[in-house]
């Protein structure tokens, strides 16, 4: 196991190339099953959770071959349609394997992916949306096994609330189900128009991805395709905490501040600097930092996946901020990890209250999940002191050469082996 050594107190400044979202590579490898025809995806991230995407295609017979930030996924000797928990427990995302699996072959048995650090994280939705569109669903020893031997028909999908997973699901599936589907109160994240748009290029007629009612014509079998990653706005808004939590300046590139409008507006009011550049966007902070109030919330709203990375820099305004998590039940293990470091946080129900402190001192922390663990990183950046981050694995589940990057541009870090 790896651990990252922090001292802190280092002004950051320079260039930081964002990546392509991990949250929309992921769908779109699984898409990958729905052709027999080769799928191409530019722009793809090095993360820890790609590559077990990648692990799951491998075991469901896809061949990929990757050369740098692409991958060429070839499903046409895919035929093994079973998700075997062993792969499945280490992310909750191989679950979008089901809805192609089952479409492309008329069945697949997946492995129930549990709960997780961050809450219990049902997967209703998503068997709601296979069963509207035909699939027979059964859950046993652990597994959710799905059939539809004379295939799935278009129908009308209402979502309870619009989960991005969900949203996914439906719409891979319905993209071969015959006839025309509906999917009701869908998520309007960029990356669900991301996949959208790669589906799109492998021969899927899709209407209204991006707001809250998709129209799918399904039923034809897709085709090979190419298709370029969005850029990662999770990954480019915790780079923009950075830069304000050091009283920085760092350019984006790659970023797009339109995905990002509810962040900005958040950092804006808290005192930082943010405008577009021919590359990306300039985040900078000179002045002082305001204790701000947000609330998480289904996209365009403050993104859930930014809370820890915003309640860091919290911790150092003037004032109060007080931060409520209304998209999982349980997101707040950074608080005594951010309190180890000196921050004065209360934390009541699903809202923290974050009192501002002049500085925060170095200590050892422990990374817990993928954004509990850079909300860390974030705080020792601007910590006296050196601080140690234990088990960096799941940073390395999301965010490519993290350390690497913040070195280039000024920060001391050093990762070593326990
Ligand atoms: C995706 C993102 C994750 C992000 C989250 C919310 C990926 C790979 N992951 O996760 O980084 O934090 O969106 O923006 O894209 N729910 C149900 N039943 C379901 C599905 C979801 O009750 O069948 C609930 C969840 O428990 C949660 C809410 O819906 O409270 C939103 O979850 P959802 O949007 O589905 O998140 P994911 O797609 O899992």
């Amino acid at each position: 196991m790896e651990r990252l050594i922090i001292r802190g107190g280092r002004r950051l400044e320079g260039t930081v190339q964002i990546c392509g979202a991990k949250n929309a590579a992921l769908p779109q490898i699984a898409a990958a099953l729905l052709s027999a025809e080769p799928l191409t995806l530019t722009n793809l991230p090095d993360v820890v959770d790609v590559r077990t995407m990648l692990t799951l295609m491998a075991h469901h017979g896809v061949v990929a071959e990757t050369r740098g930030a692409t991958v060429t996924l070839d499903a046409s000797k895919a035929t093994n349609a079973e998700a075997p928990y062993d792969i499945v427990r280490r992310m909750r995302a191989t679950l979008l394997v089901l809805g192609p699996l089952v479409a492309r072959f008329g069945r697949a048995r997946v492995s129930l992916p549990g709960g997780c650090a961050i809450g219990a994280r049902p997967v209703d939705f998503h068997l709601k949306a296979l069963t509207a569109l035909g699939a027979a669903i059964e859950i046993e020893g652990g597994y959710i096994n799905a059939q539809a031997p004379d295939g799935l028909t278009g129908a009308r999908i209402v979502l309870p609330s619009p989960s991005v997973g969900a949203t996914e699901t439906a719409l891979m599936t319905a993209t071969l189900a015959r006839g025309e589907s509906e999917i009701v109160n869908a998520a309007l994240d960029p990356e669900v128009a991301d996949l959208a748009a790669c589906l799109a290029a492998m021969g899927a007629q899709i209407e209204g991805a991006g707001t809250h009612r998709i129209l799918i014509q399904g039923g034809k079998s897709l085709g090979a395709a190419r298709h370029d990653i969005l850029p990662d706005r999770v990954e480019a808004g915790t780079y923009a905490v950075a830069a304000a939590i050091t009283g920085g300046r760092l350019e984006l590139t790659g970023a797009r501040l339109e995905h990002l409008s509810a962040v900005g507006e958040a950092l804006e009011a808290a005192g930082v600097q943010l405008w577009p550049t021919d590359r990306g966007l300039m985040v900078a902070r000179d002045g002082a930092l305001k204790g701000i109030d947000i609330v998480t919330e289904p996209y365009p709203g403050f993104p859930t996946d930014l809370q820890a990375q915003f309640m860091a820099l919290m911790t150092i305004a003037s004032g109060a901020a007080m931060i409520r998590e209304t998209v999982f039940e349980s997101r707040f293990m950074h608080v005594p990890e951010l309190k180890r470091l000196g921050a004065n946080i209360s934390l009541q129900g699903t809202s923290a209250l974050v009192r501002g402190v002049a500085k925060l001192r170095g200590a050892q922390v422990m990374a817990t999940d993928l954004r509990a663990s850079v909300s860390l990183v974030l705080a020792a950046l601007a910590a006296e002191g050196e601080t140690v981050v234990n088990r960096v694995y799941h940073l390395d589940r999301g965010y490519e050469a993290l350390d690497r990057k913040l070195v280039r541009c000024g920060a001391d870090i050093s990762r070593v082996a326990d």
